[in-house]
């Protein structure tokens, strides 16, 4: 199997998605959020670029089943339902919802997964079932990490890491990687018994703890807390059983 990795978003990625597994990884928070979201019984997920966009989709499906949640600088939007914190999104909230979600830079991600043939949500809190599914999907991989404002952050490419390794090293799968898959694997093997304390370290964790989501941080390090497989049909995210 070929495995890319693209440490930041990057425009080359959309020319090479065809036929391919992508998994979008936002560890801190749209992933986990996504994750949370479905787990708790939400319909589905719309992700969307912007606040406009997703009022405008609202619209569309109606205020009984749609609700809005997201974040500008770590803060939930101003008249939306929702922030991006995954602990916000409980049963009694989004039930039988459909979460029109939109995130500084994990929901942009999402456009892309139109030429992949399977678009994945992976997230720490889901890791497992990412790593079996790709296995299982047998095409070759591209991992596209969000990171923050165009550059790389570290939980994302430790998570990307980590998919690699259980791709490799649990299920023995061969693998053919680009140099930013092999530096991921690398960062992740030398980080195996320090994954929380590294995320919490690093800029985001620190940047959501002063915000008071620590607790936001600490569940989406926590592997396979949320064991769900959120993956795109039609532009919506639902749990892949459905
Ligand atoms: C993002 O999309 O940049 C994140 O999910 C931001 C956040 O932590 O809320």
């Amino acid at each position: 199997m070929r495995a890319d990795l693209f440490l930041v978003p990057s425009p080359v990625v959309e020319q090479r998605l065809a036929g391919k597994t992508l998994v979008l990884i936002d560890v801190l928070r749209a992933s986990t959020t996504i994750c949370q979201a479905l787990k708790a019984g939400a319909r589905a997920v719309i992700p969307v670029s912007e606040p406009g966009e997703a009022a405008e989709m609202r619209a569309k499906i109606g205020a009984e089943t749609g609700i809005l949640g997201g974040e500008r600088q770590g803060i939930k939007i101003e008249n939306f339902d929702l922030g991006n914190s995954p602990l916000e999104y409980t049963e009694e909230k989004v039930k039988g919802k459909t979460v029109i979600l939109t995130t500084s830079n994990g929901t942009r991600g999402y456009a892309r997964g139109s030429t992949s043939k399977l678009t994945i949500t992976g997230a720490l809190a889901n890791i497992s079932l990412v790593a079996q599914k790709v296995a299982d999907a047998g095409q070759d991989l591209v991992i596209l990490c969000a990171g923050q404002d165009g550059a790389f952050s570290i939980e994302d490419t430790l998570c990307g890491g980590m998919i690699l390794h259980k791709l490799q090293s649990e299920i023995k799968i061969e693998m053919e990687l680009n140099d930013a898959a092999s530096l991921a694997l690398l960062l992740y093997r030398s980080n195996i018994r320090s994954l929380k304390q590294t995320i919490a370290r690093g800029e985001h964790g620190r940047f959501l703890r002063k915000l008071g989501f620590e607790n936001d941080v600490d569940l989406a390090s926590e592997i396979d807390a949320i064991p769900v497989l959120p993956v795109l049909k039609d532009s919506r995210i639902i749990l892949e059983q459905e």
